[in-house]
């Protein structure tokens, strides 16, 4: 099969080849899912368990990308839940050989069904961004109707979909982001922008949760601005930032079949719009992944046209 691997962490992106690779096989509780779309995250060639397995040791030529929708061509010992020829989407493990390839072994529980009206394209784009809104809301935030949430990179690809989710839930939600995205934060349903290039984020009232995508001297301003009892949810990695009085959380996602089904249908019904950037082939891949305009969306692989 063809697959793109990296070898080379100083290289990054340029770094990344298309090569021919063995077809994975379903070991036991796995599906193989013949790829029909891939999801690739900017920075993921940063993430150690891109090169390391979970004892640390080198595991290059790796196959990077953890969002796919495909279909399932077999099925490993003892698996169940899903059958062969069934179109699905998910998340992958981040330890395994991912889905930049036209096969992938992954187990069945990481993935939901993909409903026929629905474009491989789209189910592709919704896991990585979709769980994460999902899970640092509702779980990690214990969002509640009424509330209010301060969502930062709200043009963005997770950003997008914690303004939609959370305005859904009832709550009132202030988008952040750059000048340009104006517009775009607040067609997402955000009830304010805040303009982080002009604006004093100390200006913006106080917010039950905030949502961080960024980390760093942002989620510490941030926290400052969190009422009493509120949470400051971030997905940067671990940081010092915490409310006077209130929940600090960093969280990485994991995947979860019942919230894909929930992140479908709302796509499905309208109630849920996906944030696609660029798309190309696997053969055009690695020239997607380098270039250098500016890359606002997911970005998806077309596996099988
Ligand atoms: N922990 C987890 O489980 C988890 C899960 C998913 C993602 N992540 C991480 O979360 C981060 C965000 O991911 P994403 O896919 O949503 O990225 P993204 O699509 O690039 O979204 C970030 C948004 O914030 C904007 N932005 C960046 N820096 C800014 C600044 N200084 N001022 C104002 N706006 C700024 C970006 O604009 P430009 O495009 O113009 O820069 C973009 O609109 C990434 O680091 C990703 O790895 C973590």
């Amino acid at each position: 099969m063809k697959a793109i691997v990296v070898t080379d962490q100083a290289a990054g992106t340029a770094g990344m080849k298309l090569v021919e690779r063995p077809e994975p096989q379903a070991a036991i509780n796995d599906v193989v899912v013949q790829v029909h779309a891939s999801g690739f995250t900017w920075d993921e060639l940063t993430w150690p368990p891109t090169w390391t397995d979970r004892l640390g040791r080198d595991r290059t030529p790796s196959i990077p990308g953890h969002e796919l929708a495909g279909v399932v061509t077999a099925l490993g010992y003892g698996t169940t839940g899903l059958s062969v020829g069934q179109r699905v989407f998910g998340l992958t493990d981040w330890y395994r050989d991912g889905t930049l390839a036209e096969y992938m072994a992954m187990e069945a529980r990481n993935l939901a069904p993909l409903p026929g009206d629905v474009d491989f394209m789209v189910g592709a784009s919704l896991p990585m961004p979709g769980l994460t809104a999902w899970q640092g809301l509702f779980e990690h935030g214990r969002l509640q109707a009424g509330q209010s949430v301060l969502a930062h990179g709200a043009a963005g690809v997770v950003g997008s979909m914690v303004t939609q989710l959370a305005r859904e839930a009832g709550a009132y939600v202030i988008g952040t982001g750059r000048a340009a995205d104006r517009q775009k934060v607040l067609d997402f349903g955000a009830n304010e922008f805040v303009d982080l290039e002009t604006n004093a984020l100390e200006d913006v009232s106080p917010v039950d949760l905030v949502f961080d995508v960024f980390g760093g001297d942002i989620a510490k301003r941030s926290a400052s601005l969190i009422r009493a009892g509120g949470t400051l949810v971030t997905i940067a990695g671990p940081t010092e930032a915490r409310p006077a009085d209130g929940l600090a959380v960093d969280f990485v996602v994991v995947s979860d079949r019942a919230q894909l089904s929930e992140i479908v249908q709302r796509v499905r019904d309208g109630r849920l719009r996906t944030n696609i950037g660029n798309v190309s082939a696997l053969e055009g891949a690695v020239a997607t992944f380098n270039a250098t305009e500016r890359r606002a969306g997911k970005t998806i692989i077309r596996v099988r046209p």
